[in-house]
């Protein structure tokens, strides 16, 4: 792509990464803390054990919305705050894409306060019961002029519909090792020149392995900024782990 020389974010990656990072606190679990059955406590109490859990020192969306507060989600409050923090920081017009919204919590946090940004969510709902209804009631909430929705196959929109240089690229789709590889391949023709890549899921062996395929033998272009490990799915921290990528291309 001509585009893909482009800048997405004003500063360097690690300097963002310093901004948001030390940012992040957590009352009382830690992400090495032993938690038995995290989703049954969430689940029993109706209440959000990462939001109890997690304290923010910015001056977020995330710390104060309700709504997002209470979604059902695969992903917690620390990883919506690096989503929207991240999104914040691209240059204006900049492209946040989520590939895998299911209700929509990671694609909400990025759209949360940024409506200058070009925020794009892709979701077939093929999984996990397909709350196509639930998704549309949020997104009438958050959506602004510069977001769109696309309700089908990642792959089918990238091949048919994906034309701008991608800024931020959060990749929460199916996590079996041949998507998660191909989820990352097919949106690499349109990274910009410093495209940040956000992985969850990283505790699983899969994920982690064709995340690290994906960038084998490119530690020129690839640059691993961040690798949360948790001790458990569901984790009131970072989920079931997360990675943040530097693209240096
Ligand atoms: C782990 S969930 C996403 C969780 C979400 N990011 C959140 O904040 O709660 C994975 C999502 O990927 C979607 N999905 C599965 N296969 C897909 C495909 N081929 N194309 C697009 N979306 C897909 C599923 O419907 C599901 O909603």
């Amino acid at each position: 792509m001509s585009e893909s020389s482009s800048r997405a974010f004003p500063m360097s990656h690690d300097d963002l990464l310093s901004e948001i990072r030390p940012n992040i606190h957590f009352r009382h679990f830690t992400p090495d803390s032993q938690i038995k059955n995290a989703g049954v406590v969430i689940d029993t109490y109706s209440a959000r054990l990462d939001v109890f859990n997690t304290v923010i020192n910015d001056a977020s969306p995330i710390n104060v919305d309700p709504f997002l507060h209470a979604m059902t989600r695969m992903s917690t409050i620390a990883n919506g705050y690096m989503i929207n923090a991240i999104t914040k920081r691209l240059n204006p017009g900049g492209v946040y894409l989520n590939v895998g919204t299911f209700e929509g919590f990671t694609f909400f946090c990025g759209m949360a306060g940024n409506e200058t940004r070009h925020c794009i969510g892709v979701d077939n709902f093929s999984q996990f019961g397909g709350p196509r209804e639930k998704f549309f009631q949020g997104y009438r909430r958050y959506k602004s002029k510069k977001s769109e929705f696309y309700n089908m196959d990642y792959v089918k929109y990238f091949k048919d519909y994906h034309k701008l240089p991608i800024g931020f690229y959060v990749y929460d789709g199916p996590h079996d090792y041949d998507n998660q590889l191909n989820g990352l391949k097919v949106a690499e023709p349109f990274f910009s020149s410093d495209t940040l890549i956000l992985v969850d899921d990283t505790n699983d062996d899969v994920v982690r392995n064709a995340t690290l395929d994906f960038i084998a033998g490119r530690t020129d272009k690839y640059r691993i900024l961040l690798d949360e490990k948790t001790a458990g799915n569901e984790h009131p921290t970072f989920w079931n782990g997360i990675m943040l990528i530097g693209h240096n291309g």
